[in-house]
């Protein structure tokens, strides 16, 4: 598909044909697009949670929701049979800049103003969710909400220094709802872009 298309196409998909599994071929294809993605000092300082198991989906879900049978979000994507939960790595950044090259003497955490082990894990995420939608496959990036954090860390054995940045439902589409956040309508690249100083016309 062109790069284009694959742009235009991509939107979360919150709800997923269950008796279609994802060939694990697809998922692997998936996190070497991650592993592409640029990282600040090349720290890669990121960490890919595959669960592509009934059981380990089941288990994911168990510890991060109430398990909320209502709740239409929640049943559209506990039918997506792949999630991959990426992590980052803040020390591995702090390690990384503490090295020769990069001529720091200290892990001081106030040098790093932006959290580049978030945005770099970010940049990963995005390449997955654009390759799935070259693979014709819908995905959806959402957040772990705080108070399921230990929960999850402890199902799934995750050490301190990872912190999953959200998680990432994959699996083939089936029909689902427009998110009402859409409503607010995309904003156009004149209202976002500055030319030569703020506030100068697109
Ligand atoms: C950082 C981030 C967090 C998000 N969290 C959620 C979420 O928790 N639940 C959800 O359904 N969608 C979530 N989304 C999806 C957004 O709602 C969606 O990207 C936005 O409404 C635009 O729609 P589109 O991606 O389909 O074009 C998240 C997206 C991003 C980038």
């Amino acid at each position: 598909m062109e790069y284009a298309e694959v742009v235009r196409r991509r939107r979360m998909v919150r709800n997923y044909d269950p008796d279609r599994p994802v060939p694990p071929e697809i998922v692997d294809r998936l996190l070497g697009y991650a592993v592409h993605a640029p990282s600040a000092g090349f720290s890669q300082g990121w960490g890919f949670l595959v669960l592509d198991t009934p059981e380990t989906v089941e288990d994911f879900w168990a510890a991060t929701t109430k398990g909320d049978t209502k709740d239409s979000w929640l049943q559209g994507m506990q039918r997506a049979p792949v999630i991959v939960v990426p992590h980052s790595n803040r020390d591995a950044y702090l390690d990384r800049y503490a090295e020769p090259d990069k001529g720091r003497t200290d892990r001081d955490e106030a040098r790093w103003p932006i959290p580049y082990w978030h945005i770099d894990t970010g940049f990963a995420s995005l390449l997955m969710l654009l390759g799935a939608i070259d693979e014709g496959l819908g995905a959806c990036f959402f957040g772990i909400p705080p108070d399921a954090l230990p929960a999850y860390r402890k199902t799934f054995g995750v050490p301190d220094e990872y912190t999953p940045i959200g998680a990432i439902t994959i699996g083939y589409r089936a029909p689902d709802r427009r998110s009402p956040s859409l409503r607010r309508g995309r904003r156009e690249v004149a209202d976002v872009t500055h030319r030569g100083r703020w506030g100068g016309r697109h």
